[in-house]
């Protein structure tokens, strides 16, 4: 079956080179439209994808230099980009409303003032995202800096991002969507950088893999076979304060974590299974993707360092907010509204931290993601919060089902407005977002 896991190897996302480099910007430019991937061996799967393609390209970026992306739309209705997890003024950001005509372009400004973090881009156009994403507008956005250099950490070849997405698939290859408002779409098949549960050859040595969740709806928890160990050492918002060793890490929609495999303690021809374990799905175990150790001597010229980058220190929080996440008469909504551009929801001062709420009075699981800003994990009903989770930024959160999840917000660096939602694309789509406005 062309179904079956480990038949293909891990595509590698292609980079996208810039048409100018100045001392201090990148200048890219791309067209959103439509494409053609084989994602099913001998089959041609109809996508929307930057430059055609899925995953879009990536782009590396280095902090404290400019980034411009000039972004034609060719395809037949508006869409837009956000850089999810970038410090980017409102214009720039991708707002819902904010969008480029069909057979327009715009120039987005990355400043790319802030640390090292694995950043993703997709489309933002209110009310069809569930939609633009799933056909395939989505990359990777790599934001390096010199500390990482410093650490040592794998680079190159050995830096391997890794876009994660559920999907399903008609007769004719096509993908297969159908909506539903209340879980999210659910797909039957799991792709890796757009390839079912590929296999990727690895060599006796550390790898840093990126992951990103980057399915509408389905949450995964990551776990090697025999819950052999993973390092994270980095979340949403870049490096943690020091790594954390897991053997389990969840990963709900748009969360992204980065973790480091020793693989020279395995033996060459060793074969070792990434699985989805998470069941809030009703799903068992799955594979995920496939290391296969290569032969050779095992290389041992590096350790993650005990120590990654010391947090910021925060101002004290001034207000405090409450939002409740539950199924209004049609649709999900977060203190009983809508999404509504004409209304702003809450005005945080610049420069402030506040103490956010999200209170979760459904069975299904919420992710929740502020543009613009990063927070801290303070609390959460389910459990103690996650080692990792309180050592670095996160800007997205899964607020599990029946749970109540406190999270320190920091209104930095930009004014203007931005919006919050739930990253489950169906519950965004049909409005579960409010708009806040920086002053
Ligand atoms: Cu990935 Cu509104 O975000
Ligand atoms: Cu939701």
């Amino acid at each position: 079956s062309p179904f079956a896991p480990f038949q293909r190897d891990l595509p590698r996302i292609p980079e996208l080179v810039p048409n100018i480099s100045t001392r201090t910007r990148d200048t890219y430019a791309m067209t959103v439209r439509e494409g053609l991937a084989e994602v099913l061996p001998g089959f041609q799967t109809p996508i929307y994808g930057y430059d055609g393609v899925y995953p879009g390209p990536l782009i590396r970026a280095k902090k404290g230099r400019e980034v411009v992306v000039r972004q034609t739309n060719a395809l037949p209705f508006d869409t837009n980009v956000h850089l999810h997890g970038g410090y980017v003024p409102a214009a720039h950001d991708g707002h819902p409303m904010d969008v480029i005509a069909a057979g327009g372009s715009f120039d987005y400004h990355y400043p790319n003032e802030q640390d090292a973090a694995t950043l993703w881009y997709h489309d933002h156009a209110h009310g069809r995202t569930s939609k633009t994403l799933y056909y395939g507008l989505v990359s990777m956005y790599l934001l390096e800096d010199e500390l990482e250099t410093e650490l040592g950490l794998p680079q190159g070849e050995f830096d391997v991002p890794l876009v994660l997405a559920d999907h399903a698939f008609n007769k004719d290859g096509s993908f297969r969507y159908a909506e539903n408002v209340d879980i999210g779409f659910r797909g039957d098949t799991l792709l890796v950088n757009g390839a079912i549960s590929p296999r990727m050859a690895v060599q006796r040595r550390r790898y840093r893999l990126r992951f990103l969740n980057a399915s509408n709806a389905r949450s995964y928890a990551l776990r090697l076979g025999n819950a052999r160990a993973m390092v994270q050492i980095a979340g949403d918002g870049g490096l943690l304060s020091r790594p954390v060793p897991r053997t389990n890490i969840p990963l709900h929609p748009a969360e992204r974590v980065e973790v480091v495999i020793d693989f020279s303690q395995y033996g060459p021809g060793e074969e070792l299974t990434l699985y989805n374990v998470d069941t809030e799905a009703g799903g068992g175990t799955t594979p995920i993707m496939r290391f296969d150790i290569q032969g050779g001597k095992a290389s041992e010229d590096f350790r993650v360092p005990t120590r990654l980058r010391d947090p910021e220190p925060l101002p004290a929080p001034t207000v405090r907010r409450r939002w409740d996440l539950a199924l209004g008469s049609a649709a999900w909504q977060i203190n009983g509204l809508s999404w509504d551009p004409n209304r702003i929801d809450v005005r945080p001062r610049l420069g402030s931290t506040e103490v956010w709420t999200f209170v979760n009075n459904s069975g299904r699981v919420h992710p929740m993601h502020l543009h613009g800003f990063l927070f801290r994990v303070l609390e959460r009903t389910s459990g103690p919060v996650e080692l990792a989770d309180r050592l670095g930024w996160k800007d997205t959160v899964g607020v599990l089902p029946n749970e109540t999840v406190t999270v320190l917000a920091w209104f930095a660096p930009y004014k203007g407005k931005y919006v919050f939602h739930c990253h489950a694309l169906e519950h965004a789509d049909k409005a579960m977002m409010l708009q806040m406005e920086i002053v």
